[in-house]
């Protein structure tokens, strides 16, 4: 079941925003739907959309996801809803998307949910799997098949996916999310031509590792794992959120107009090869 959730209040206050780089009101008459956009980079995605003016829904499993995010529009006067929804019912995704285009078309669509965990392949379980690929992959899919009808019919729209570099480096540990991702990857690129024709850009970026609670529980539970982490960035940090929801707004805005089907890394050069020598060091 989906349903409207109008909670007014909540306990969490959020670290102020940064200063926008973008035109004030920029999204003013937008409406926009994010999934996991009460939490993490969703919520960071959420934060900035609607301090920009847009209408922001946001969609997650667990109500208490929705508190911060309401909370906080309540008290900036930002333009925002609520939505329990698990990305893996398609049911409940169509019912949806029919509840929110009666009060008027939704323009874009952030495909932000993920769920992911450390597992070494030849101990990953059947239903860990599925629990995976369920929300990444069919979730993506569910959510863009539905909303993408509403914006064929309503004449366009803008999608944004979230991926991850391990899509094509891969990354030991994560195989379910790297093929989920991959295949997040390829319906990007698919749907960006197979719906430009609707008028509907289809992008990705794929974040290197940034500060939120869900990545550092998961993925990095201890400092050891961080430090490591942290050496194979040539930008010596981790991106911010805020940083990182900044890089999803541009290719949410009208400023990249003539891109689609592109996949936008921001990992600090974590990705890149870094060749034989130190960043220095001169062949003798
Ligand atoms: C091994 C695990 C596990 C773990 C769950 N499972 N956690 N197996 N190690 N740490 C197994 C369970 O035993 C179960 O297997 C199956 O997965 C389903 O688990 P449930 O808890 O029943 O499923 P569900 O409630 O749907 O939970 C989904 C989830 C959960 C993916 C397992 O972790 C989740 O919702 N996480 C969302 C938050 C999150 O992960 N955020 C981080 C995203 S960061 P059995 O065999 O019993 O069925 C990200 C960016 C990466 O993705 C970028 C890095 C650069």
């Amino acid at each position: 079941m989906t349903s409207n959730d109008s909670a007014t209040s909540g306990d969490s206050a959020p670290a102020p925003l940064p200063p926008s780089p973008f035109a004030p009101q920029l999204f003013q008459g937008k409406r926009v739907f994010i999934t996991g956009g009460g939490t993490g980079l969703g919520l960071e995605i959420s934060r900035r959309l609607a301090s920009l003016g847009a209408h922001v829904m946001i969609g997650s499993r667990n109500k208490d996801h929705h508190e911060s995010f309401l909370a906080e529009a309540k008290a900036e006067g930002w333009s925002a809803s609520a939505h329990v929804l698990d990305v893996r019912k398609l049911g409940d995704i169509a019912d949806l998307v029919r509840e929110l285009t009666a009060d008027g078309p939704v323009d874009m669509l952030v495909n932000n949910a993920a769920g992911n965990f450390v597992c070494p392949a030849e101990r990953l379980s059947e239903g860990a799997w599925r629990a995976v690929l369920g929300i990444v992959l069919d979730g993506t899919f569910y959510c863009t098949r539905e909303f993408g009808k509403s914006m064929i019919a309503n004449g366009g729209g803008v999608m944004l996916n979230v991926v991850a570099t391990y899509a094509w480096t891969g990354m030991p540990g994560v195989v379910h999310s790297a093929s989920a991702k991959a295949g997040v990857l390829a319906m990007t690129r698919t749907l960006a031509v197979e719906w430009a024709r609707h008028k509907i850009r289809v992008n990705a970026i794929a974040p290197g590792p940034f500060e939120s609670e869900g990545a550092s529980g998961n993925l990095w539970p201890d400092g050891d794992v961080k430090a490591r982490l942290m050496a194979g960035i040539p930008a010596g940090r981790f991106a911010t959120a805020s940083e990182v929801a900044d890089h999803a707004v541009w290719l949410l805005s009208g400023a990249s107009d003539y891109v689609t089907g592109e996949c936008f890394t921001m990992d600090g050069g974590a990705s890149l090869g870094r060749g034989m020598w130190e960043p220095g060091e001169r062949v003798r």
